[in-house]
């Protein structure tokens, strides 16, 4: 069953009265209990994405198209609410992890506190107490020590680890049907990293919620999700199941970051980097392929024209030198 969907989503930024496309024709579908990365390099347009999915894109902005999220009564359009049903749905239905939990948590409040507030605000009728003990049996669910003690404790008190658990405790505590995580793990330790990556996906057997996990590496992500989108400079320009992505991956851009997977049996070769870097949003041509400047397999047409995303079976590629056609057998016949 599909939770969520984004059909023909797109995005612009309005900068000295003239727009610039930050997100164009964004597609793409979850289903319940799934779990699907979107990667990118900084500046692809990953967040700005997340963040229209939770309605909370800048002001200096406009949205066209459609996401969509299941619904007692069907699927609902999120970019038809309103502010008031923003605030009953995020952190409800949808709710958010993001890279820096010490941004995300206040200071000033106690640990307990934050969570339990999470929960009194969606759910009426619950008292405090029941709260709170709901509130301690989700810090022991989610791998935290000594909750009694925690309950009562500033976020500084805790490492970034913990803090990053408080958070996933507190975005899984409603129950939602959607939860995005925007680079979860990028500001922590590569031990640590594997931890929370575990936990996620330990929550998401459990409480068959879908989740969208962000992140720059597909390596970090590959092991846990069942299919990847692979964004650049705002479109999607491949997607397809985890392992043929990384078996076979068909948009050169896709190589270049499954051939920057670290790799233990390759072990002393150099790790390869693409060559250059996402062009800002201001300095984007927007005509042609995004990736034509950095792509060793350029043409003429791809620099003229945008390659349309080709879907075949659970793939899809936009790139204009690769078709399903070589080593993957005729589609038309
Ligand atoms: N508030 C903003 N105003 C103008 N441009 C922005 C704003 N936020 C992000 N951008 C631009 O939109 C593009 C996508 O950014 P972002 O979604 O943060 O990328 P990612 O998360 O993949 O690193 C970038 O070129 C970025 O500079
Ligand atoms: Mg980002």
């Amino acid at each position: 069953m599909i939770e969520f969907r984004a059909e023909h989503f797109s995005l612009d930024f309005e900068h000295e009265k003239k727009w610039y496309p930050a997100v164009t024709d964004f597609n793409m579908h979850i289903d319940a209990g799934e779990m699907v990365a979107l990667i990118g390099e900084s500046g692809c347009g990953k967040s700005i994405t997340a963040l229209s999915m939770i309605g909370l894109q800048p002001p200096n902005t406009r949205i066209m198209g459609h996401m969509y999220l299941n619904g007692e009564n069907g699927p609902e359009d999120l970019n038809e609410l309103t502010k008031k049903e923003w605030t009953s749905i995020r952190g409800r239905r949808i709710s958010m992890i993001f890279q820096e939990p010490m941004t995300a948590l206040n200071p000033l409040i106690k640990i307990g506190k934050q969570v339990r507030e999470s929960l009194l605000t969606h759910q009426k009728g619950i008292s405090k107490k029941e709260a709170k003990s709901l509130v301690l049996e989700q810090l022991k669910s989610v791998g935290l020590p000594d909750v009694e003690d925690l309950y009562d404790c500033y976020p500084h008190q805790l490492s970034g680890g913990q803090r990053q658990r408080v958070m996933i405790a507190m975005a899984f505590i409603n129950n939602p049907a959607l939860l995005i995580a925007d680079e979860p793990t990028t500001a922590l330790d590569v031990t640590i990293q594997t931890q929370i990556m575990d936990l996620m996906r330990q929550m998401n057997k459990k409480t068959n919620t879908a989740i969208l996990l962000i992140s720059h590496d597909l390596g970090v992500v590959s092991r846990l999700c069942s299919r990847v989108y692979i964004m650049y400079a705002g479109r999607i320009v491949e997607n397809g199941p985890v392992d043929e992505i990384l078996t076979n991956p068909l948009h050169p851009y896709t190589k270049g970051l499954v051939d920057a997977i670290p790799d233990i049996t390759k072990r002393g070769k150099p790790l390869k980097a693409i060559p250059g870097s996402v062009p800002g949003l201001y300095a984007r041509s927007n005509t042609g392929c995004g990736f034509a400047e950095r792509c060793e397999y350029c043409t003429n047409k791809c620099q003229k024209e945008v390659p349309p995303l080709v879907q075949d079976g659970g793939r899809a590629v936009a790139c204009w030198n690769k078709s399903f056609d070589s080593g993957r057998g005729n589609t038309h016949d």
